[in-house]
């Protein structure tokens, strides 16, 4: 089966049909993920926590990413496959179109970074060279030592709206795909409202495009014991970890996944 594209997902939203993310840093979850019917791959940064055991995703290297998207892309079968950029791997345009060239040989359908209207010009140029880009707004954990902890984002009006801004200057910009990261149900409703690319979200609601989840936290795996309030523990009443993705997928696409209770308010 040839590889979901990003001009199939842009049609999904268009149609109003959720996309299913999950994040997936190896060969054997990329497979049996992508068996279950999940759109998009992520190879978040995440894996610093995840795999690695770092207290932020700050220690990933270029050369981590590298590893883990050739992993997945190994074992994917169907699924469009997105790698992070991580923290100072794209602090320049010219560095980030090395960065994201490595990620691309490596595998990589699209590449994500994190920030705000500052990157349109590393958007641009990544874009005319041949790289898909998903900018991710709202609580980036890159810039946790910045933002002062990870905090739900735009909360009062002013910031809101700043956010909406930020997403139509980044579309305007070339940025494919936007990923939006605990913010408010309505805020995340009005960032999918106001482009015309899909708007994923992790802690935004029900009301964006498609969802996604790190793999680990919902199948009820957690090495701090420490859950966000978005996540669903995927795994109960469920006999395997296959069929805990395959009902990960349906909640999404069935729009029962995410609940209320998941969600944050103003
Ligand atoms: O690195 C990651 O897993 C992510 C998700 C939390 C969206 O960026
Ligand atoms: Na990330």
């Amino acid at each position: 089966m040839s590889d979901i594209t990003l001009s199939q997902l842009t049609l999904m939203k268009q149609r109003g049909e959720k996309i299913a993310m999950l994040t997936c840093y190896d060969a054997t979850f990329a497979a049996a993920s992508s068996a279950a019917g999940v759109d998009i791959l992520l190879i978040g940064d995440t894996l610093g926590m995840i795999l690695q055991g770092h207290d932020s995703t700050l220690p990933v290297t270029l050369e981590d990413m590298v590893y883990h998207t050739a992993s997945v892309k190994r074992g994917n079968a169907g699924s469009f496959i997105l790698s992070d950029l991580s923290f100072m791997t794209y602090s320049s345009p010219a560095q980030a179109l090395y960065s994201a060239g490595c990620l691309m040989q490596a595998g990589a359908h699209m590449v994500k970074l994190e920030g705000g209207g500052w990157l349109g010009e590393t958007i641009r140029q990544l874009t005319r060279n041949g790289v898909p880009v998903c900018a991710h707004i709202g609580l980036t954990p890159q810039s946790v030592n910045v933002l002062g902890g990870f905090k739900v984002q735009g909360r009062d009006p002013q910031q809101a709206k700043a956010l909406v801004e930020t997403a139509q200057a980044l579309e305007a910009a070339g940025a494919a795909m936007i990923l939006v990261e605990a913010v408010p149900v309505s805020l995340g409703k009005k960032l999918s409202d106001a482009v015309t690319v899909p708007v994923i979200g992790i802690g935004a609601g029900a009301g964006t495009d498609g969802q996604v989840l790190v793999l680990h936290d919902m199948l009820g795996l957690s090495l701090t014991g420490r859950v966000p309030k978005f996540v669903h523990n995927f795994m109960h009443g469920q006999m395997s970890i296959q069929d805990a993705l395959k009902s990960y997928v349906i909640a999404v696409k069935e729009g029962i996944f995410p609940a209320a209770e998941h969600g944050y308010r103003e």
